[in-house]
């Protein structure tokens, strides 16, 4: 392991201008970029904080239906009046190779699907990334929550069906890895599973800076399992911080019945973040950035997650557990459906309160608000109560919050010695610590 400071990422998703208008200047300009000059702007303000890996997620089934924020944080439509707003939709991997022609030493973690893809491509995919970043790529695996009407008649498989595909899914990749070795070794790897026939070896050797880091995002019973059992990291749906307490203290667990080291796992919340110099207007910001979803998107949207009805409720009327549906009825994400019974169970909300909490208006993500110095004090407050390792930043607000986080909040973690203030390797592998083993 090296050493434990925090491990943080940036989301290349356009969550920060939602419903912000006016747009300030700066705002208006890094917008002419285009989304290719956009997000290379962003990779390298990243780059220039040192930060561990910019990050992107995938959505291959379209815009979910009722409005709801997507598990990443970026609204399912984006307006697109805005160049950089067709980015939120470009296929990852193609982008990340863009952008990994652009910087040098930060890590580029793309999304792929175990569910909609085989896993030769998948794992030739991600070495030739790895190659062309020169051993700079991470792979963030998902099972998906839909999109398979795009691929065939077929519904989505059960999340049980998913995640069984997402273990051998990824046993396959790791020893397609292996089946090449950059040596000179080549070996087929006659894989005959339970779903996969595979042969091998994969056409392109594995890259001398060591094994390509794994992700991994889905919180229930069976996706913290598998992430247990193979995962660097973990993107983590975490609204608050017992949440983030109790996910990182039984991954930790779990990593440790498998015969893993407790810190071979990194707990990751994504942090939707408002920056402004003062608090009222940070919180105008947070305001702002939500002004788009009224009461009827807030209520389907509670409705999509765990199907309770509060349409007919009022605001002051108090929601308790037995209000609610089964909790084991089929949901769209067990992960998103837990953190929202559980916040009921635990504290029996107002409807008021239940349609302003992360988990329905802002995909169950940690929400900070306020100055640089709020900010970092949470950060620390969750670091000290061991809810996180680090955390995948995702801009809230707007530009001028992206650069209060870049200008002043990452500098000042350097400072307090939470985090590096240079790189010390430059593949993703070497900031994150990780053994050059496959
Ligand atoms: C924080 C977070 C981010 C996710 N990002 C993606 C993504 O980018 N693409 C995708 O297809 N699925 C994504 N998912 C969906 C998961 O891979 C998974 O299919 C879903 O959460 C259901 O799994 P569960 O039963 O473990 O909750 C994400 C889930 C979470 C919690």
């Amino acid at each position: 392991m090296g050493s434990r400071h925090l491990t943080i990422g940036l989301s290349l998703t356009a969550t920060w201008r939602k419903g912000i208008r006016p747009l300030d200047e700066a705002d208006a300009e890094a917008s002419k970029k285009g989304s290719i000059g956009f997000n290379v702007e962003l990779a390298k303000m990243a780059e220039n904080a040192k930060l561990d890996f910019v990050f992107k997620p995938d959505f291959t089934g379209g815009a979910p239906s009722g409005g709801k924020d997507r598990a990443d944080g970026a609204r399912p439509r984006p307006a697109a009046d805005r160049p950089e707003n067709a980015a939120v939709g470009l296929d990852p991997l193609l982008m990340l190779a863009a952008l990994s022609q652009q910087t040098e030493r930060i890590g580029l973690v793309t999304t792929a699907s175990t569910t909609f893809n085989p896993p030769y491509q998948v794992a030739r995919q991600l070495q030739s990334l790895n190659w062309m970043s020169n051993g700079r790529a991470g792979w963030n695996i998902v099972t998906s929550m839909d999109g398979a009407q795009n691929f065939g008649d077929e519904p989505m498989p059960t999340p049980e069906v998913r995640y069984r595909r997402a273990a051998e899914f990824t046993d396959v990749v790791r020893d397609l890895w292996n089946s090449n070795q950059f040596d000179g070794e080549s070996t087929p790897i006659n894989h005959k599973g339970e779903l996969f026939a595979v042969r091998g070896p994969l056409s392109i050797p594995a890259h001398p800076a060591g094994r390509i880091p794994l992700f991994q995002a889905g919180a229930s019973d069976a996706g913290r399992d598998f992430a247990a059992s193979v995962a660097d990291a973990i993107f983590g749906a975490i609204p608050d911080l017992a949440a983030g307490i109790e996910l990182r203290a039984d991954l930790r667990r779990r990593a440790e019945a498998k015969g893993r080291s407790p810190d071979d796992i990194r707990v990751l919340p994504g942090l939707y973040f408002f920056l402004a110099k003062t608090r009222e207007e940070a919180r105008e910001l947070h305001r702002l950035g939500h002004a788009h979803l009224g009461r009827d998107k807030r209520v389907e949207s509670v409705k999509s997650i765990i199907g309770l009805d509060v349409s007919e409720l009022d605001d002051t009327d108090r929601v308790t557990a037995s209000m609610l549906p089964d909790p084991q009825m089929k949901v769209r994400s067990r992960t998103h459906a837990d953190l929202l019974h559980r916040f009921i169970g635990e504290n029996e909300p107002t409807v008021e309160e239940l349609l302003t909490r992360p988990e329905v208006v802002g995909s169950a993500h940690w929400v900070s608000v306020g100055t640089v110095d709020d900010v970092i004090r949470e950060i620390v407050t969750w670091h000290e109560a061991g809810a996180l390792d680090g955390f995948i930043a995702l801009p809230g607000g707007s530009w001028g919050s992206m650069r209060l986080f870049f200008d002043e909040l990452m500098p000042r973690l350097s400072e307090m010695g939470l985090f590096r203030k240079e790189y010390e390797g430059s593949s993703l592998g070497a900031h994150l610590g990780i053994s050059r083993e496959v």
